[in-house]
């Protein structure tokens, strides 16, 4: 097996990859001290695969359909980074749930960024479901990934205002501004290392 390089990143994606790009962009200006070994994405030609190739990052589609299960799959993921010496994942608009094998490979290694205030509006549809419920507050989440669907610790956090004349996307948008700024800075945190979690709280060291 590869050794885990300390600052080396895996990105795991469905689709557009904005937040990708987000990554990408920070890695490039500077902000970000990291590489960005592998992006792997469960489906085929989606935009950031597109994104990654224009980054000259190494790509890799993983179509869980070819797998007999969920665990086979998510051991298969965890194989693939392991060999190009990842310690951290992040999930950039993956949408598949994460199981044992992935978890238990990168135990506290693994991100995700999530379009609400959680413990508000986990699973699909989280802009949607904020309009629909009629709140007032919104925003970006950063949390750490456990078995309980977007239920881990959280790391960052940003809020934005719910107007009375938002649609489903235009929230999207305010939301999505905020991932974006949110994401990388989450890394930066994570793979400087001065943290811990307690229970369910990320504590940050002074
Ligand atoms: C984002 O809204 C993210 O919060 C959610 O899925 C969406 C992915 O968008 N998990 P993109 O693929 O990063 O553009």
């Amino acid at each position: 097996m590869t050794t885990r390089e300390p600052r080396t990143i895996g990105v795991l994606i469905s689709g557009r990859g904005s937040n990708l790009q987000a990554l990408i962009d920070a890695v490039a200006d500077g902000t970000l001290d990291a590489q960005i070994a592998v992006v792997i994405s469960n489906k085929a030609n989606v935009t950031g695969l597109d994104r990654a190739r224009t980054a000259g990052i190494d790509t890799l589609v993983l179509d869980h359909r070819g797998f007999a299960s969920r665990d086979e799959y998510d051991a298969e993921i965890a194989r693939e980074l392991r060999a190009r010496g990842v310690s951290l994942v992040c999930l950039a608009g993956f949408m598949r749930l994460i199981g044992a094998p992935l978890l238990e490979a990168f135990p506290n290694a693994i991100l995700n960024v999530h379009p609400s205030l959680l413990p508000a509006f986990p699973g699909v549809d989280a802009q949607r479901q904020a309009v629909e419920h009629g709140v007032k507050v919104s925003g970006a989440t950063v949390h750490l990934v456990t078995g309980e669907l977007d239920g881990g610790p959280i790391v960052l956090q940003s809020a934005v205002p719910v107007r009375d004349d938002d649609t489903v996307d235009v929230l999207s948008e305010r939301i999505l501004i905020e991932e974006h700024r949110l994401y990388p800075q989450a890394v930066c945190l994570i793979l400087d290392g001065r943290w811990r979690v307690d229970g369910r709280r990320f504590l940050v060291a002074d």
